[in-house]
């Protein structure tokens, strides 16, 4: 079986005098569908960067990396980013709604890059409020929910777009006990339903949802 996320030798470093300083060093592992994985380590470690780097947003770095066998690193900017919007969904600690669209409208967005009719966009809409438990809030902005409330919407909108590969850096970082352990009960049942999922996390309570851990330090996978 092709693995759907397969990283070779991934290294980042940034210009700095005399000598470069590396974010990230000889960095091989394989994330196969299914799979769970939990990404920990200090703070500063690169668990961030290896994040975003998984996700295609960060085009600077050297090594190999196949998503669903397709070469990244031989991809031009553009081609990258396209398969960013197809592929991935991505989960922020801090949530990053837009402050000025509706509940609706924010899980709206990721399906404007999809070949989709108005309709369907809608359905899908409906559908995943539903499953979310958030119908009543739809119409509702963000800065009038609570902070759990906006991450269950950050998740929604992650995954309408029925990406193969959902990362979520610190999800639960900034919620309360009880909203954390919501948004993680969510992660476990995608995962039950198939979902790839690779997140960031300090918390073991977290990581016992997954079934891998990479622990990184200094740049370096921790073996
Ligand atoms: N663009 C950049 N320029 C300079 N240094 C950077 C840049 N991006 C990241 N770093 C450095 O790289 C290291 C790794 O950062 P990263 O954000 O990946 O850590 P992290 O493991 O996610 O830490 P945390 O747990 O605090 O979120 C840090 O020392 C950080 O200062
Ligand atoms: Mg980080």
């Amino acid at each position: 079986m092709t693995p759907l996320v397969s990283v070779r030798n991934l290294e980042k470093s940034i210009p700095t005098k005399p000598s470069p300083t590396w974010l990230l060093r000889r960095i091989t592992f394989d994330v196969n569908e299914g799979d769970f994985v939990s990404i920990m380590g200090p703070s500063g470690a690169g668990k961030s960067t290896l994040l975003h780097i998984l996700g295609l947003y960060d085009h600077g770095w050297q090594g190999e990396m196949f998503l669903e066998g397709q070469p990244v690193h031989a991809m031009k900017p553009k081609e990258r980013a396209a398969l960013n919007r197809s592929h991935v969904g991505f989960v922020f600690q801090q949530f990053h709604l837009l402050d000025d669209l509706t509940v609706s409208e924010n899980l709206e967005e990721p399906l404007r890059y999809r070949d989709l009719k108005s309709g369907e966009r809608q359905a899908r809409v409906g559908d995943i409020l539903d499953r979310f438990g958030i119908v009543g809030k739809k119409d509702l902005y963000p800065s009038q929910l609570s902070g759990g409330q906006q991450q269950l919407v950050a998740v929604a909108r992650a995954v309408i777009a029925r990406p193969r590969l959902l990362l979520a850096d610190e999800p639960t970082g900034n919620l309360h006990s009880d909203q954390a352990r919501e948004i993680m009960g969510l992660f476990k049942r995608l995962n039950d339903e198939g979902a790839t999922i690779i997140q960031v996390t300090h918390s073991q309570e977290n990581a016992a949802h997954g079934n891998r851990v990479i622990k990184l330090r200094d740049g370096w996978m921790d073996t």
